[in-house]
C-alpha cells in the first residue's frame, strides 16, 4: 500500500479561501478582523514564524499589526502592551511568540491575554474550556489536525488514536481533541516503556516530539493515518519530521508530508480563531 499523502498546503488554501469570504462579509458590516503579533527578541525562527503569520492575515484580507520589541523589554512593559491590546477594539487576536527571552515568565505574560483575543488557545481559561467541551479557542497545530482528519472523511469514534508528546501546545490538546470525538485516546511520551506496542494498536498516530525518525514503518499498523506535527533539519540540512516518511507511506493509508503538512495548517488555523474571535465580538 502506498498512503494518500493529505496536502496541507492545498487544505490551507481552500480554508483561507473560505477565511476571505467570511472576512469580507463581516467587512461590509463595519467590522475588520485584527490580529496583533508580539514579538519580543531577535530569534531567528521566531522572526520567520511572525513574517509568515502576518502575510498570511493579509492574504486573506485581515488587519494585522507586528509588534517588536527589544531583547531587554522587561516583563512589566510587555504586560502593560498586553493589557493595552486587550482593550484596542480593532484587535481580536492577540499572539505573543513564544520562546520570550529567559527574564520572563511566559505563562504569566500568556494568562495576562484576555481569553476573548487568546487566539492561540494557550490561556488557561482556552485549556479549560478545550478540557471541558465549551465554546474557546482550540490551540492552532492540533486544531489544524483535526481538521486534516475532517478532509479526508475520517470518523473517530471508535478508533484508537495514539498521541506521541505531551507538550501543552500540542501532545495534550490533540489528546482532547480526538477524545471528543468519540477515539480512544493514547498518549505516549519520553517515559513509555515500549512506544512500538501502542503505535502498532493505533488507528491513528500523531507524532509530536520534535525528533527525526520517532515513527518508522515497523512500528505502525497497515491502513494507519500517520500525522506528523514534527519540524526537523534531517543531515543534509532538509526539513523533515518526527515520521520516517518514506518508510511510514508504505504501510499507513493516510499521511502528512514535512513540509507542506500540518505547518500551512497551523497559520491558517489561526486566521480561523482571529476571524472567529472577531465575529465572535460583532455579535
Ligand atoms: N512559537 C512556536 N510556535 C508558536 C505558536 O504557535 N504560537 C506562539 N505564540 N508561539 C509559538
Amino acid at each position: 500500500m502506498t498512503a494518500h499523502t493529505i496536502d496541507g498546503n492545498a487544505l490551507s488554501k481552500q480554508l483561507r479561501t473560505e477565511v476571505a469570504a467570511r472576512t469580507q462579509a463581516l467587512k461590509a458590516k463595519g467590522v475588520t478582523p485584527g490580529l496583533a503579533v508580539v514579538l519580543v527578541g531577535d530569534n531567528a525562527a521566531s522572526q520567520v514564524y511572525v513574517r509568515n503569520k502576518v502575510k498570511a492575515c493579509e492574504d486573506s484580507g485581515l488587519h494585522s499589526v507586528l509588534e517588536r520589541y527589544d531583547a531587554k523589554l522587561t516583563e512589566s512593559d510587555l504586560l502593560a502592551r498586553v493589557h493595552a491590546l486587550n482593550q484596542d477594539p480593532s484587535i481580536h487576536g492577540i499572539l505573543v511568540q513564544l520562546p520570550l527571552p529567559g527574564h520572563m515568565d511566559a505563562q504569566k505574560v500568556i494568562e495576562a491575554i484576555s481569553p476573548a483575543k487568546d487566539v492561540d488557545g494557550f490561556h488557561i481559561a482556552s485549556a479549560g474550556a478545550l478540557m471541558t467541551g465549551m465554546p474557546g479557542f482550540w490551540p492552532c497545530t492540533p486544531f489544524g489536525c483535526m481538521k486534516m482528519l475532517e478532509s479526508i472523511g475520517y470518523d473517530l469514534k471508535g478508533k484508537h488514536a495514539v498521541v506521541i508528546g505531551r507538550s501543552n501546545i500540542v501532545g495534550k490538546p490533540m489528546a482532547l481533541m480526538l477524545l471528543q470525538k468519540n477515539a480512544t485516546v493514547t498518549i505516549c511520551h519520553s517515559a513509555t516503556p515500549d512506544l512500538k506496542a501502542m503505535t502498532l494498536q493505533a488507528d491513528v498516530i500523531v507524532a509530536a516530539v520534535g525528533k527525526r525518525n520517532v515513527l518508522t514503518a515497523d512500528m505502525v499498523k497497515p491502513g494507519a493515518v500517520v500525522l506528523d506535527v514534527g519540524m526537523n533539519r534531517n543531515d543534509e540540512g532538509k526539513l523533515c519530521g518526527d515520521v520516517d516518511f518514506e518508510g511510514v507511506k508504505q504501510v499507513a493509508s493516510h499521511i502528512t508530508p514535512v513540509p507542506g503538512g500540518v505547518g500551512p495548517m497551523t497559520i491558517t488555523m489561526l486566521l480561523v480563531n482571529t476571524l472567529e474571535a472577531a465575529e465572535r465580538a460583532a455579535n
